[in-house]
């Protein structure tokens, strides 16, 4: 983590932003991305997804990369990436990212976006490589030793933003560090060379988080994670077996009943109610009610999209076209700004 006095400063520059979006969106570059490694979940939905909608949606310019290189930083394989990949548009689309506004596109098929991790490399240490808190998080939650890429991902990042002269990132507090060191390459690249880059800002974002279904993160490798992707009895199904505890009377208390507030706080989200009002309502009705309840707002909540991406699965060719065409626009825009870079760096023969 960065100390308070650098999260403060973050916070700040944050507001600052937000406060300008609406007025210049013609200013503003967003870049942001996930990696591959199955399907989208209702804590990405709410986390992120209907932020960048709404940013696309304000005219700003929005990006995103499926970072399938990130994929092999803590792990063996590439088996179902491509499906992965394909999904994830689907995703993507069913909750409103437009490709005629966003761009939508690959690491691994835009060679010249990994060719800034050459001078990038150049310009951090080992040691601040070593410092990033997210990155011995991460290595220690794989369980695998620290490959050299996961150690210099966060450098990967920075390619990913600078390369489209992303100046807006939006982020969770966890990756302040990597908004931190892209800013410290654009800066020192801009002071050493010419000034190519902009430095970036992250966008903290406001929605609370979306806790699984047990209270705890959402994420596929707990078991507690709702995908968009799921059908409506799948999603009764696992909301039915997660777990509650022994206190009949619903109460919403995260502390020390995380799974029945997760329940509440997943209904509160889709509903826009409050999780104290909906515990009060349901009281005594206990846990068996509770899952109803929250089941029934879940699957209301998301049928259209899920009618919306099902339908969008069925012309898999549309949706190769349209990575194809971002991926297309990406390697126009990298091959413009590594020449820019070259030209810096006095290495145009
Ligand atoms: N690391 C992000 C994730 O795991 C994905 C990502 C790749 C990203 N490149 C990025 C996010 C650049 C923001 C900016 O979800």
């Amino acid at each position: 983590m960065p100390n308070e006095g650098s999260y403060e400063a973050a916070q700040r520059k944050s507001d600052e932003v937000h406060a300008d979006l609406s007025k210049h969106p013609e200013n503003y570059t967003m870049l942001t991305g996930d990696r591959p490694t199955g399907r989208l979940h209702l804590g990405h939905y709410f986390g992120t997804l209907v932020d960048r909608v709404r940013l696309q949606n304000m005219g700003i310019h929005t990006n995103i990369v499926i970072a399938d290189y990130q994929v092999i930083t803590d792990r063996d394989t590439t088996e179902h990436i491509r499906d992965n990949v394909y999904n994830m548009v689907v995703d993507y689309l069913a909750c409103g990212i437009d490709p005629s506004k966003t761009m939508i596109f690959t690491h691994s098929a835009i060679p010249e976006l990994n060719q800034l991790m050459l001078p990038f490399l150049s310009l951090v240490t080992e040691a601040e490589m070593e410092r990033n808190p997210t990155v011995k998080a991460e290595q220690q939650a794989s369980g695998h030793a620290l490959t050299g890429l996961l150690l210099t991902y966060p450098v990967h990042q920075a390619c990913d933003i600078l390369f489209c002269k992303g100046n807006i990132v939006p982020v969770g507090r966890d990756q302040l560090p990597h908004i931190e060191i892209t800013d410290k390459i654009a800066r020192r690249f801009n002071e050493r060379y010419a000034p190519v880059f902009p430095e970036p800002v992250g966008l903290l974002t406001s929605t609370p988080l979306m806790p699984g279904l047990d209270g705890r993160k959402m994420s596929k490798s707990y078991g507690n994670a709702i995908s968009l992707s799921m059908t409506a009895e799948e999603t009764a199904r696992l909301i039915k077996k997660s777990r509650s505890d022994s206190e009949r009377t619903i109460t919403f208390d995260p502390e020390n009943r995380p799974e029945i507030s997760g329940l509440l706080s997943t209904a509160a989200i889709c509903t826009g109610r409050d999780a104290t009002e909906i515990a009060d309502e349901i009281g005594d009705g206990g846990a068996g009610q509770l899952k109803r309840y929250v089941t029934e707002v879940v699957n209301d909540y998301f049928a259209p999209i899920r009618a919306r991406r099902e339908e969008i699965a069925q012309d898999m060719d549309y949706v190769a076209n349209v990575i194809h065409e971002g991926n297309q626009q990406a390697r126009q825009i990298a091959s413009a700004t590594l020449e820019q870079v070259r030209e810096a760096m006095g290495m145009t023969y």
